[in-house]
């Protein structure tokens, strides 16, 4: 299959076009490297030393036999998608080329408006291109289970059917984003459903949970660690996870927010990549719009802290947790109950052993302990929802 991946550079887009590409897919991409500017910005550096995307290209003709057809260019350029759209004659469209941080959008007006004007004019040019170009393409496109936000009830797979003064309908599910950031996905969800519905364009719209992890199966013969990913610990593009493991082998305590009774669905790198690639292999109807909620198991952030410990502790790491001034407004206690059947019912097996990913992926960063270290600034939050700036400060004593 022709499959164009929009943020191939990123996080998730680089291990996706490397699984594609070892299964023998067509894989074209594009990127502007902003994601590489912003964690600059935010005074750190990938704890992974990944490479230019020079290297990396040549480093994936080698390992999977066939070119990676990559141009940099600005998704906000209309004329640039849909020239590289009418080259390419994608068949399937994974657009991953978004700001993924909700602490980056809340930093002031300035990052609030990059990061909507990104986002959401990124995916209507998109939408556009694909209806000038391939409107019988599959637009997979990454939406966040922060969509959703926190309701008091449980959260169904972006529908659900109402009963409201004696009449029924089946209506998109309340979405009640809580940063700029997850607003942009909202944004984006609408617009995506309208296009679908007025121009008769496909989509898979997925509400992803929160990944994490260093690595995918697929990393050449001889584990080619040109074809590594990248792993942020920063505030604002480390999630949490992956920031629990890089404080571990750092010797910093692991920093739940607030309470720390926030719960959020979670699923590692390798799962993302598998369920990315079964929405593709099973496009939706003409016209349809279908939303599936993507994440392997729900824990609060404090199981999380704990599982790190209890590994870390196993391999000699001596892990500490020490709850952190929560910098954000949110509910630290609440009731979270979403589905997530679609996947499971399209082939997805779920990895299930989380303690032996995060054995894997504090191994894989012990190696690059000092890069850690150096940033290590970069680890304590101080952009605050309520739009000032300052330090978190730790709330309860180390815990052992
Ligand atoms: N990583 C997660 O835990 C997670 C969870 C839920 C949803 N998501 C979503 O998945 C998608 C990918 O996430 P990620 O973690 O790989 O993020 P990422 O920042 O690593 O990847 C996004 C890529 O898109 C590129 N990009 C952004 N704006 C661009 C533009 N205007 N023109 C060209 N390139 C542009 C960036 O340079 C970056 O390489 C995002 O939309 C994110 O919101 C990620």
């Amino acid at each position: 299959m022709r499959i164009f991946i929009l943020g191939v550079d990123g996080y998730l887009g680089w291990p996706l076009a490397r699984y594609l590409g070892a299964r023998g897919h067509e894989v074209a991409g594009c990127d502007l490297f902003l994601r590489r500017k912003w964690v600059e910005e935010m005074g750190s550096q990938s704890a992974t030393p990944i490479r230019t995307m020079e290297e990396r290209l040549v480093a994936f003709k080698e390992n999977f036999g066939r070119e990676l057809i990559f141009k940099e260019g600005d998704l906000r350029d209309y004329d640039f998608i849909l020239q590289f759209f009418k080259f390419f004659q994608p068949e399937a469209i994974v657009h991953l080329g978004e700001v993924p941080s909700a602490p980056y959008s809340m930093i002031d007006v300035h990052h609030c408006v990059f990061t909507q004007t990104n986002n959401i004019a990124s995916t209507l040019n998109i939408l556009y291109a694909m209806k000038e170009v391939c409107p019988q393409a599959h637009l997979v496109k990454l939406g966040t289970m922060g969509e959703y936000g926190t309701p008091n009830i449980d959260i169904p797979e972006g529908f659900f059917t109402i009963e409201y003064r004696g009449r029924t309908d089946t209506l998109p599910f309340p979405r009640q984003a809580g940063s700029w950031y997850h607003q942009t996905k909202v944004h984006d969800s609408h617009n995506i459903m309208f296009a679908c519905k007025i121009w008769g364009l496909r989509s898979t719209d997925i509400m992803q949970g929160v990944v994490f992890g260093t690595r995918i199966n697929e990393m050449g013969d001889g584990d080619d660690d040109r074809l590594l990913t990248r792993f942020d610990f920063d505030q604002c593009f480390g999630t949490v996870l992956n920031r629990y493991c890089a404080q571990a082998v750092i010797g910093h305590p692991l920093s739940p927010y607030g309470a720390g009774q926030q719960k959020r669905g979670f699923l590692p790198l390798r799962d993302s990549i598998q369920c990315l690639t079964i929405a593709i292999n099973n496009p939706p109807q003409e016209g349809e719009y279908r939303v599936f909620n993507q994440f392997e198991e729900v824990y609060s952030v404090t199981q999380l802290a704990q599982k790190v410990k209890k590994v870390g502790d196993e391999i000699g790491l001596n892990v500490d947790i020490s709850n952190l001034e929560n910098p954000r407004i949110e509910k630290e206690e609440h009731y979270y109950n979403p589905d997530h059947r679609h996947l499971l019912d399209l082939g997805y097996k779920p990895t299930h052993d989380v303690e032996q990913e995060l054995r894997t992926i504090l191994e894989d960063l012990l190696k690059y302990r000092s890069r850690i270290e150096e940033k290590k600034e970069a680890l304590i939050p101080d952009v605050r929802w309520d739009g000032t700036r300052r330090k978190s400060r730790f709330l309860t004593e180390v815990r052992r």
